[in-house]
């Protein structure tokens, strides 16, 4: 599914965020991404949804494949591609992101409306996807009204309610109590059950030390994981 071959990235200040990653991650994994502040964690998600690319006299190249007839290459993909990338994939951040005057359900239809969605199949999407995240009665409310967790759980209905192949959340938790650390983890637990890959960038051991998936970590660009492929 996704597949990292000899990656360096090089921000503009000549700081090397990433040294030669090389990892898979495959369909229907659920991988955590540690590692130090710093370490590149986030940049190493940002190179999956193409926001940044590797250094390109370096060589290394990031395949990100969803089906057969469905497959970016941070070599070949145009920017004009970018947006049709991302429509298959969803992203949650530690800060939730929510637009702050639409309410909640407009918040998570809206996922829905970009991807072209029939205007008749939005509303018992947008329903079920906020009766998984345990949100249904906070529908109407506006995301300001909501508790940190709330805004969370609705990021991650507006993040999967198209039922992405993939879906990617950089520190979704590093701004929760544990309780609703907690609960936010159980949904995404549910969600790869269901079938999507998950890759989570987290600094909570609770969560990496006491599960089954596997783990890649990062320490000062460099991928601690020398065994993966
Ligand atoms: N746009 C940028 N320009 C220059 N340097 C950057 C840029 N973005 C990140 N960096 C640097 O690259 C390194 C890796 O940053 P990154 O955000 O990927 O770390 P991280 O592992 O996500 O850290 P944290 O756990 O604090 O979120 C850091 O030293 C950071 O300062
Ligand atoms: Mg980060």
């Amino acid at each position: 599914m996704i597949q990292f071959s000899h990656v360096t990235k090089t921000y503009e200040d000549n700081w090397k965020a990433l040294s030669d990653v090389t990892c898979r991650i495959h369909k229907g994994e659920f991988v955590f991404l540690t590692g130090h502040s710093g370490a590149g964690k986030s940049t190493l998600l940002k190179m999956v949804y193409m926001d940044e690319r590797p250094d390109e006299d370096r060589g290394g190249q990031i395949m990100v494949k969803f089906t057969p007839d469905s497959v970016y290459d941070s070599k070949t993909t145009k920017d004009s591609s970018i947006q049709q990338l991302r429509r298959q994939m969803g992203i949650v951040f530690q800060d939730f992101k929510l637009l702050g005057d639409r309410n909640v359900f407009e918040n998570v239809a809206l996922a829905l409306r970009i991807v072209g969605t029939r205007a008749k199949d939005i509303r018992p999407m947008v329903y079920e996807a906020l009766a998984l995240v345990g949100i249904s009665q906070k529908r109407l409310s506006m995301p300001y009204t909501l508790s940190g967790g709330e805004q969370q759980r609705v990021a991650i209905a507006r993040a999967m309610v198209h039922n992405p192949y993939l879906l990617l959340a950089d520190e979704p938790t590093g701004n929760l109590d544990p309780d609703n650390a907690k609960e936010v983890f159980s949904i995404f637990k549910e969600i790869n059950a269901r079938g999507t890959t998950i890759v989570m960038a987290t600094h909570n051991p609770d969560f990496y030390l006491n599960s089954p998936f596997r783990r890649l970590t990062l320490s000062h660009g460099t991928l601690l994981n020398r065994d993966i492929l």
